[in-house]
């Protein structure tokens, strides 16, 4: 659904020539919801931006639906632009307008009639659960209301691509569940292709499918989300599941970290091991996370015995992914 081909992008402050994006190949598949992790100032905004043209590549294009949008202009564009909608952190809702007029704003630029127009406005404020807010004000509104008039807004000319730009980042935990809720409802109920930039893990662990990790204007990790949480030593793991470093193996027993992403496997594993190969588990870390549908879990472990070596053998012939330190 939406492709980053080589994507680069420079901007030029006076002398200085700052690289927001080095080199940047992406693939969003259609239906899925995919994150983009990074740090502030890895170039996230400007990845998302030039998806609608908000920004111009400097280098490298965007196919969006198998259209290349860096390519348009126009009329051409701005139909374009009505097939990706977009959501802020900052919501960026007219003050002066009531909820059911900023969600009428981007029909009434793509020429509905007023009749037409509350009819959609109308099945908009019911599909983000805003029914009875239709005259509100965004300032008495709250955080999370103004985000679903965002949302309602994004919508609007029924786009099959929403982007959002940290939609939840203003928003206190539970407000951001709920709105994740909706995004996850969205998206599965319509089909729609979510693309959104964040910098909490926790979004990413609660309703993307899959992700990318930018730094410094570089791709550094991309991939399912489940699969690289259940790989040891991907980057997106060790933000899930933190290590103690400074541990340091006592004498005759081997350290190791095991993770697993099954519905089978569970951390009895380790009852297991004991039983067959008769050897000491000490758990040093770890924890289960449910990640989308799946159970995904990893641990720390100091293992010692005879069989150690056997027991290793046994998780890697099963489902269970292992890293020797
Ligand atoms: N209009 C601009 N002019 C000059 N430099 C810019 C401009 N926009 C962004 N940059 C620079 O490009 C780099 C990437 O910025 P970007 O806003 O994409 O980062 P980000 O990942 O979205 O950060 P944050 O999490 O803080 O929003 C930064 O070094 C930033 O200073
Ligand atoms: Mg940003």
């Amino acid at each position: 659904m939406i492709e980053f081909i080589d994507i680069r992008k420079i901007y030029h402050q006076g002398e200085h020539k700052i690289v927001a994006l080095d080199g940047v190949n992406l693939h969003v598949k259609a239906g899925e919801i995919f994150g983009v992790l990074g740090q502030s100032g890895a170039g996230k905004s400007t990845l998302i931006r030039c998806v609608n043209q908000l920004e111009k590549p400097s280098s490298g294009y965007v196919r969006v639906n198998g259209q290349e949008i860096t390519s348009l202009s126009g009329v051409a564009l701005r139909q374009a632009r009505q097939r990706i909608g977009m959501i802020f952190q900052h919501f960026n809702l007219l003050s002066c307008r009531t909820v059911a007029e900023n969600i009428a704003f981007p029909l009434e630029v793509i020429g509905y009639s007023k009749l037409r127009r509350k009819a959609k406005v109308e099945e908009l404020l019911a599909l983000v659960g805003l029914e009875g807010k239709a005259n509100a004000y965004p300032a008495q509104l709250s955080g999370g209301q103004k985000q679903r008039v965002g949302i309602a807004r994004a919508l609007a000319g029924e786009p099959n691509v929403l982007l959002s730009d940290e939609a939840t980042s203003a928003l206190d935990p539970q407000t951001t569940r709920s709105i994740l809720e909706l995004l996850r409802d969205l998206n599965q109920r319509m089909g729609l292709t979510i693309l959104l930039i964040t910098h909490e893990m926790g979004v990413v662990k609660q309703i993307c499918d899959s992700v990318a990790i930018l730094h410094a204007g570089k791709v550094v990790e991309q991939g399912s989300v489940s699969d690289l949480a259940s790989q040891p030593d991907s980057l997106l793991a060790r933000e899930f599941f933190p290590r103690s470093h400074n541990y340091i193996p006592r004498p005759g027993t081997v350290l190791a970290t095991v993770a697993f992403a099954n519905e089978s496997a569970r951390n009895s594993i380790f009852t297991t091991l004991t039983r067959r190969f008769d050897i000491d588990v000490n758990i040093l870390n770890g924890s289960v996370e449910t990640v989308g549908d799946r159970r995904v879990g990893q641990f720390q472990v100091e293992l010692a015995g005879i069989k150690v070596t056997q027991a290793l053998e046994y998780l890697h012939n099963s489902e269970y992914a292992v890293e020797v330190h």
